[in-house]
């Protein structure tokens, strides 16, 4: 006869296995809060692409879950950012979000997620606070921090031989970190940051900057622009006559799925990022080809971080068989994988954010060309995150 621990243990494991069998038998319920119009309109629809193909590698099941998505333009609008969020958790009560683009608007689903303990994946804001004091066991990035393409820049342009830059960028979360990035590094390295300019987000009136920047006759300028008004920077940079006078140094956005855009204006400049052009492994090599079939263009980095953030929640679904609500297990799943991306493999570190390679790239031609490593396997500080 079964003892009484036999008969509860039994019954117990019983109840656990119909619990995920349950959830498995439901469909995943996935929202997308993206840009999909404004000037950051074409990195959302990259990162909805690079979702998709990866899902479509799975048979379209992540956890053992077949998934349903559910969409909200969130137009890069911070203002907007707390009633679309909440359309996806308290309307149509997703399991899973994915997004954003923008660090502004980020933050609020952060919040939003921390609040409702909704599992999020953003994969591309690269705002600091996300993973540092806003950080949580159910938030993860499948793309950087801001610090981590600036304070490799600034390694970078100090090996260059620059002593004093000038910094350019949009006044706004993203613009702000990747310059103290950029800044750390290159004043430790002894540079000095002599003037940082910036304009709010997303204006594109550029000029009354340029001629600062002229009458300044830095060494170099350090900028991060991204999307729309990137095309823009670069070529109104070009048009002021600063080009060939004053080396242009950027965080990779800068010339990431805008080079066709740019033409010439772009030709030669130097930038930083986790991903770029003739990376030359494998797993890229299939993802471009398979990337390039769906989709009829080549990826850019914000396809990649799309298709790692599926990554990423299939590594934590598949250990949670399927069941959002077992925190501890995804996290645990995650932070302990091998991410194997198209960037190539990286690991997600104690507050959630990639340690990654960012390497050194220059433009030729239509590509960002990958010519060297700029800081190998960095990982953000994290300052300020308690677990
Ligand atoms: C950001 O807002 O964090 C961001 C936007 C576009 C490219 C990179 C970062």
């Amino acid at each position: 006869m079964k003892s009484r621990t036999t008969r509860f243990a039994a019954i117990a494991a019983a109840s656990l296995l119909s619990a995920s069998v349950f959830a498995q038998a439901q469909k995943l319920k996935v929202g997308l809060m993206l840009p999909y119009s404004g000037t950051y309109a074409a990195l959302g629809t990259a990162i909805e692409n690079g979702f998709r193909l990866y899902l479509t590698e799975q048979s379209g099941r992540i956890g053992g879950r077949e998934v349903e998505f559910f969409k909200v333009d969130d137009e890069s609008e911070p203002a907007k950012a707390v009633d679309n969020v909440n359309k996806l958790i308290k309307r149509d009560n997703v399991d899973v979000l994915v997004g954003t683009v923008h660090s502004g608007v980020a933050m609020a689903m952060a919040k939003a997620a921390k609040d409702n303990g909704t599992l999020l994946i953003i994969p591309n804001a690269g705002a600091v606070a996300v993973t540092g004091p806003m950080c949580a066991e159910n938030i993860f990035r499948s793309s950087f921090s801001n610090w981590q393409p600036g304070y490799a820049m600034g390694e970078v342009a100090a090996k260059r031989g620059a002593k004093k830059v000038v910094t350019i960028t949009w006044k706004y979360a993203a613009g702000d970190e990747s310059v103290a990035g950029f800044k750390e590094a290159f004043e430790k390295a002894g540079g000095q940051v002599v003037k940082e300019l910036s304009l709010p987000f997303p204006n594109v009136e550029f000029q009354p900057l340029l001629t600062e920047i002229a009458a300044a006759k830095p060494d170099a300028v350090y900028t991060f622009f991204a999307g729309g008004g990137a095309v823009k920077f670069v070529k109104d940079y070009a048009a002021a006559g600063l080009k060939n006078a004053i080396p242009l140094y950027a965080a990779g956005f800068l010339t990431d799925g805008t080079l066709e855009a740019q033409g010439a204006d772009a030709e030669g400049l130097l930038t930083t990022l986790h991903y770029g052009d003739g990376l030359d492994n494998p797993k890229d090599k299939a993802f471009r080809a398979a990337y390039a079939k769906a989709y009829g263009m080549q990826p850019d980095v914000y396809a990649v971080q799309g298709y790692d953030a599926a990554q990423m929640l299939a590594i934590g679904l598949n250990a949670a068989k399927g069941d959002v609500s077992k925190k501890a297990e995804i996290a645990k799943a995650i932070v302990s994988a091998k991410i194997d991306s198209p960037r190539g493999a990286f690991t997600i570190g104690a507050s959630h954010n990639p340690v990654q390679d960012i390497y050194l790239r220059q433009v030729i031609g239509k590509d960002n060309k990958v010519i060297g490593v700029a800081t190998r396997a960095l990982a953000d500080p994290g300052r300020g995150c308690k677990m």
